[in-house]
């Protein structure tokens, strides 16, 4: 009976909480009832919002947009990618984007995706700058481990499953940076200068393929001009390509600090300025008022940041629906997925991998990435993981007890945090305590400086300024001294307090340059970020004075800039990694790059490892022969001095917190290596696609080799690089055979097949990356020699067959032929090149276009 009453009374409370919520639907505005499509909620909203509502949306608060508490309209609340989300805290570091492309896995991008969409939720973030599908133009580029190499194809096929998954976790992506933004040095003045069949064929693909393929829901302008005017200002780029042509309804983003002006970007089709409202905000209300910019323009972009926000859910649920926590098993796993199928087995001598336990007895890990995990390049993209398990931890964990394995760095740790020099290395020309400084508004140091004044010492941080409201100057004397584009001249004496050799660095943002006695010891005359020294090593004499002169420049952003020395004395640990080289069975070499030496605001100088590491690899090599080398970083590095001296390399690239553990499985035979190379590897740093144009002038990015980007242009000039894109070993061999093609003539509109099979033909299971290439063999225009349109990851038992099926339609055939302006599939002959990598066709058939 009370069971029945109970069930009664659940009924009842049930039936009337339902009249309440269906009577509230019914008195719900229609913006803030979920049964209305987004279109009348969009519409619903606009109407009651007021201009000065519009324009408060149109203008970003720090990370997320500004919430509007009357009408209860939510944060986009932002966080950077494109790595996973990469808040103060740490998550799952799967590894960097480069290792993605490597991996030519589009299931597994997308199932890491889905993964970072549903981290950043748990992360409280709705919205993930990310993925950058810039073009690795030049090999020096310091984003390029954000981004899926130099192939456009590659990164198409990549950024559609990057976009997709996150987007299926209602996460906003801002596919960045659009466009040509391939370079860091001076990235956020210089004009990209390239012909249109090169822009429509290599730099815009991915965008488009974004918008149209995957829906990114936003879209970040770059920081660069392109043809003379400003990524966030250009209409041609923001209006007339992206909107007009391919039909982008979603949001455009500036960069941060990337806006220049009010009326010509929001007249451009910039629809958000972040991350502050500076040029819209109070100058845009006014820009409306005077007519210079028509409300029109403003609904529009407030509709697209609405609709945004509709399709991500934000007014339906709390951004804080999403509990869990970051690190779970799950994730370890698929972040060991990607580092054992991205590592990048280069080289294998003899077979001399995998290593058997069996006839070793002791192992050195030398070098400086043996001890640490390297997982990432550096700047916004920079992403730490949940756990960090270095090169000579995973591998002693793998050989366990039975081999000794020992580890030494073998040069000092780079001069990442030197002490500051003090007051008492400084005197002035007069000899007073202290140094002489002159300020000058502008970038050159030039003219007749707006301040002079005595300072103690090089040991500045004066912040944002209004860049970001942060409450630092943003400059040395506000109000005198310009938060933006000024710069500094420091002239004084300055002493060692000992003898012998000293590094003596300049951590700035942005450029320093350093004079002793008149000659030029340090040049960093760039914008670079000041997460490093930029070191010169100098032998001093003990409390001699020498005549000190430091110039230094801020851009925009964020300015710092201070004066470190530290005695430098690298030869002990160099000794002692060599003696230890030297009593070892195998030396592991841990070589190459990091967050400090490449990552955004600073280009590689060189593509050669550092003097310290060449020096190291050196000697080791005199004392043992056995090194199984060991790269890390995402730009291609020469390796002329030493690569003819070592029988194995490996490139690891940045292959994520279980990266490690994945090495360890590859040098002892536990996985088989599979990762190919997203991009070439030159022999000669003068001979690259961009070795006569880049850095280039500071006013132009000259891309002048047009289409001819990355392995296109070293088959086009018959260069032989170190590495073709598409390399990778095995430690199996894979076979290829029986190329059919469906039809050796084919129609415009018709479809052709191409199948081949692929044959294991060795003793260990493994993945190969089938590659399939196209040739136009008769053309009215220069085409490339070949360019990749298919690529399968096929995973075969030791033994195994498959047949792998392609599908070529006349898209994968056509050039951007700029006088019709539009596609062209000219009649004639092609070629279908099926390879192991770019440089190792191993089938080819020919068919004819009607
Ligand atoms: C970078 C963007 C990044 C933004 C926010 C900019 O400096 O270019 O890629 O998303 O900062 O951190």
């Amino acid at each position: 009976m009370q069971a029945k009453m109970n069930l009664i009374k659940t009924s009842l409370i049930a039936f009337i909480a339902m009249a309440i919520v269906s009577c509230s639907q019914s008195e719900l505005p229609v913006y803030k009832n979920a049964d209305k499509s987004i279109t009348e909620r969009v519409n619903d909203l606009l109407k009651r919002m007021t201009l000065e509502e519009k324009v408060d949306l149109v203008g970003g608060n720090g990370m997320k947009t500004m919430a509007n508490r009357r009408l209860g309209i939510p944060e986009m609340v932002m966080t950077d990618g494109p790595l996973g989300p990469n808040t103060k805290k740490h998550s799952t570091n799967y590894s960097a984007m480069i290792n993605l492309a490597a991996t030519f896995n589009t299931d597994l991008m997308y199932s890491v995706a889905e993964q970072i969409g549903a981290e950043t939720r748990i992360y409280g973030r709705n919205m993930l700058l990310g993925p950058n599908i810039n073009v690795a133009r030049a090999p020096h580029g310091g984003r390029v481990f954000e981004g899926f190499g130099e192939d456009p194809y590659l990164i198409s096929e990549m950024a559609v499953p990057y976009i997709k998954g996150v987007q299926s976790k209602r996460v906003i992506t801002c596919t960045k940076h659009f466009v040509a933004n391939n370079q860091e040095w001076n990235r956020f003045d210089v004009s990209a200068e390239i012909d249109e069949r090169a822009l429509r064929e290599i730099y815009f693909p991915a965008f488009k393929t974004a918008v149209q393929n995957a829906d990114t829901w936003t879209i970040m302008a770059a920081y660069n001009r392109f043809r003379e005017t400003y990524a966030c200002e250009n209409s041609y780029l923001l209006q007339d390509v992206l909107k007009d042509e391919w039909g982008f309804t979603g949001v455009t983003v500036s960069d941060w600090g990337g806006a220049r002006s009010t009326v010509p970007m929001a007249n451009s089709g910039l629809d958000l300025e972040m991350p502050f409202g500076k040029y819209y905000g109070e100058k845009l209300l006014k820009a409306v008022k005077e007519k210079e910019v028509s409300e029109d323009i403003i609904d529009d972009k407030a509709r697209r940041i609405l609709t945004v926000m509709f399709k991500a859910g934000l007014f339906d649920e709390s951004i804080d629906t999403y509990g869990g926590h970051s690190d779970d098993a799950g994730r370890r796993r698929l972040a060991k997925k990607v580092a054992d199928q991205s590592i990048v087995l280069l080289k294998n001598s003899n077979n001399y991998l995998p290593l058997k336990t069996d006839g070793i007895k002791t192992i050195a890990v030398i070098g400086p990435n043996g001890g640490e995990a390297i997982m990432t390049g550096g700047g916004s993209g920079k992403l730490m993981g949940n756990y960090e398990i270095s090169p000579y931890e995973a591998i002693s964990n793998k050989v366990g007890d039975q081999v000794e394995v020992k580890f030494a760095r073998g040069i000092p740790a780079r001069s990442l945090d030197m002490p500051i020099a003090g007051p008492e290395f400084y005197l002035t020309k007069e000899g007073e305590p202290g140094i002489y400084a002159e300020y000058f508004n502008n970038k050159e140091v030039e003219g007749e400086p707006v301040l002079t004044r005595i300072e103690k010492a090089i040991d500045f941080n004066w912040g944002w300024g209004t860049d970001r409201n942060d409450g630092s100057p943003g400059s040395p004397e506000p109000g005198i001294i310009r938060i933006n584009k000024w710069s500094a001249r420091w002239t004084g004496k300055f002493r060692s307090p000992g003898d012998g050799w000293y590094e003596i660095g300049l951590r700035s943002d942005n450029g320093v340059r350093m004079y002793l006695d008149q000659e030029k010891i340090l040049d960093a005359w760039i914008d670079g970020k000041s997460g490093k020294f930029k070191v010169a090593r100098y032998k001093f004499e003990k409390e001699r004075w020498y005549d000190l002169k430091v110039d230094f420049y801020e851009n925009i952003g964020s300015c710092r800039c201070r004066l470190g020395f530290t005695p430098y004395n690298p030869g002990t640990m160099t000794n002692d990694a060599v003696k230890l080289a030297a009593k070892s069975d195998v030396v592991i070499l841990s070589m190459g790059l990091d967050k400090e030496m490449e990552g955004e605001g600073v280009d590689r100088k060189s593509l050669h490892l550092d003097e310290d590491q060449l020096k190291l690899i050196q000697e080791v090599l005199k004392v043992n022969k056995n090194v199984v080398m060991v790269l890390n970083g995402a730009t291609p590095i020469i390796m002329s001095d030493w690569i003819d001296k070592v029988p194995v390399v490996i490139d690891a690239l940045y292959p994520g917190q279980e990266g490690a553990n994945a090495l360890a499985d590859i040098i002892f035979g536990d996985v088989n290596p599979s990762g190919k190379l997203p991009l070439t590897f030159p022999k000669d740093e003068n001979k690259t696609p961009v070795a006569q144009t880049y850095p280039g002038t500071k006013e132009l990015a000259d891309y002048s080799e047009g289409i001819f980007v990355g392995y296109r242009w070293y088959d086009k000039e018959n260069v032989e690089p170190l590495f073709p894109f598409g390399h990778g070993l095995s430690y199996t061999t894979f076979g290829y055979s029986d190329l059919k093609l469906s039809s050796t003539e084919i129609d415009k509109n018709d479809t052709l097949k191409v199948t081949l099979t692929v044959k294991n033909r060795g003793t260990f299971d493994g993945d190969e990356i089938v590659q399939l290439y196209v040739t136009d063999k008769e053309a009215s225009v220069e085409r490339e020699v070949k360019s990749l349109k298919g690529f399968e990851r096929v995973s075969l038992k030791a033994g195994e067959s498959k047949t792998i099926i392609f599908k070529i339609a006349k898209d994968a055939l056509s050039f951007y032929d700029v006088k019709t302006k539009s596609w062209l599939a000219e009649p004639g002959d092609f070629e279908i090149l099926i390879g192991a990598s770019s440089g190792d066709i191993r089938l080819k058939q020919t068919f004819n276009l009607k």
